[in-house]
């Protein structure tokens, strides 16, 4: 059986965030959140699910990080939540919440894992949801505030931060479709509420650099490798459009301090002037990111159709054979492979960080496919690095079955299956298989 070996030093890590597995939604003064708001409103969760008692991981953390070390993780990537710090998303920071947090982090260390944290994981305070949320250029100075806070309290021992989790996916199901919380349909709104979240993310970074504690900030991007449906001119200028409209509207800001023009245009053309971003805004979006997260899931493969609102183009059916999770989504571990090279060739050596993969898989406890999906993902990773990709570490989504949004609880993305009756936690085959990979820093195919 050959084996691939990963660099010294490689972090094996699992991802988690707050709404998604704490609940207590109401404990020890927490405020509201707009996930808290939005899953309350009819027929906006599967099922009418809501994170209210999740995986009741702020009251079983203990438990959950004995977990990760069973795993044999080296990283553990969870988000802090903003209305457990600030219930109203501004003011003085309560100490029940930094007390929790302090908990958390030092347990996490206790066990030799070190934490990746992510600032802002979807959880906004609802007070400023009510003063216009992100579209709103004063809640990128509140976050800065709240990241402030939080270099302060925990930064003498969290070292690496992810400032703003998946933008792109705030705004298109946010804002665009109204999928997800705010629940707002707005093309306008959602370019604004974009450039805002990418504006915090520098400000925070300079927030970052202020403060005296010293660590690494990156920005956690969806990134889908594009792939044109057929070799037609259109659909290759239909994945060229829309790999601007998904990947570069935000590496290109965050890594090289600019929009992209193609991008730019479209936007002008459905919306006018694009006068939220003012100037020395790229200046402060584009300085001095220490890594960047990627989340890969799947490809997009897309084709023109020029009836296709807003932008003339479309995602085309996953191809004939080709294998899907449990909830549809294409398996391609090839594209991420391109994906890493891609990165490293457009934009040089900036240090990536795997920050979320995985899949939807039912099986409860003996769960081969998610194995198989993790070799050849891992698999596929390893080569990228071999050809040179700067690949500084691997977080798979997710720890443990969780609350998935819009869907609710049915899709399971865990390496530890949650008993949503019992919240008993069990590790699944793929969790044992994957500790082995983490203990060895090797990976046999
Ligand atoms: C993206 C998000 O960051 C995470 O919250 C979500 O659960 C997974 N991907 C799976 O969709």
């Amino acid at each position: 059986m050959p084996t691939k070996r990963f660099p010294d030093g490689f972090l094996w890590g699992a991802s988690t965030s707050a709404y998604q597995i704490e609940g207590a939604v109401d404990a020890d003064g927490r405020g509201e959140s707009i996930w808290d708001r939005f899953s309350r409103t009819p027929g906006a969760v599967d099922n009418g699910d809501t994170g209210d008692r999740a995986c009741d991981h702020y009251n079983r953390w203990r438990e959950d990080v004995s977990l990760m070390s069973e795993l044999g993780l080296s990283g553990y990537r969870f988000s802090l939540a903003w209305p457990r710090l600030f219930p109203t998303g501004s003011g003085r920071p309560l100490q029940a919440g930094i007390d929790h947090y302090n908990r958390l982090i030092d347990a996490v260390l206790e066990k030799g894992i070190t934490p990746l944290v992510t600032l802002y994981h979807w959880d906004l305070p609802q007070t400023l949801q009510g003063i216009g949320g992100w579209r709103n250029r004063d809640v990128v100075e509140r976050f800065a505030d709240y990241a402030s806070t939080c270099f302060e309290s925990f930064g003498d021992r969290v070292k690496d931060w992810v400032t703003q989790n998946e933008p792109w996916i705030v705004g298109v199901l946010g804002h665009q479709l109204g999928i997800h919380a705010p629940g707002e349909k707005d093309l306008r709104g959602t370019v604004t509420a974009m450039h805002h979240l990418l504006l915090s993310h520098g400000r925070a970074v300079q927030a970052l650099r202020a403060g005296g504690s010293g660590g690494r900030a990156g920005v956690a991007f969806s990134l889908f490798p594009h792939y044109p449906a057929s070799d037609r001119p259109e659909d290759i200028g239909a994945s060229e459009a829309s790999d601007g409209y998904v990947n570069r509207w935000f590496l290109d800001p965050v890594l090289r301090g600019t929009y992209p023009d193609d991008m730019r245009e479209h936007y002008e053309r459905l919306i006018g002037p694009l006068d939220m971003v003012r100037p020395g805004d790229l200046d402060v979006i584009g300085a001095g990111s220490d890594f960047i997260g990627v989340n890969y899931y799947s490809p997009r493969i897309m084709r023109a159709e020029p009836d296709h609102e807003p932008f003339g183009w479309a995602v085309a059916e996953v191809p004939e054979g080709e294998p899907v999770t449990d909830a549809g989504w294409h398996i391609a571990p090839s594209a991420l492979t391109d994906l890493m090279l891609r990165l490293h060739n457009d934009y040089g050596d900036i240090p990536i960080l795997i920050t979320e993969n995985g899949g939807v898989f039912d099986d409860v406890l003996h769960d081969t496919r998610r194995i198989e999906f993790l070799r050849d993902h891992l698999a596929a990773l390893h080569k990228a690095i071999e050809a040179g990709a700067p690949v500084r570490g691997y977080f798979h989504w997710s720890l443990m079955d969780n609350f998935e949004w819009a869907m609710g609880y049915a899709p399971r993305f865990g390496l530890v299956h949650v008993d949503y009756e019992t919240l008993a936690r069990t590790v699944k085959d793929s969790g044992r298989y994957y500790a082995q990979i983490a203990r060895t820093n090797e990976l046999s195919t």
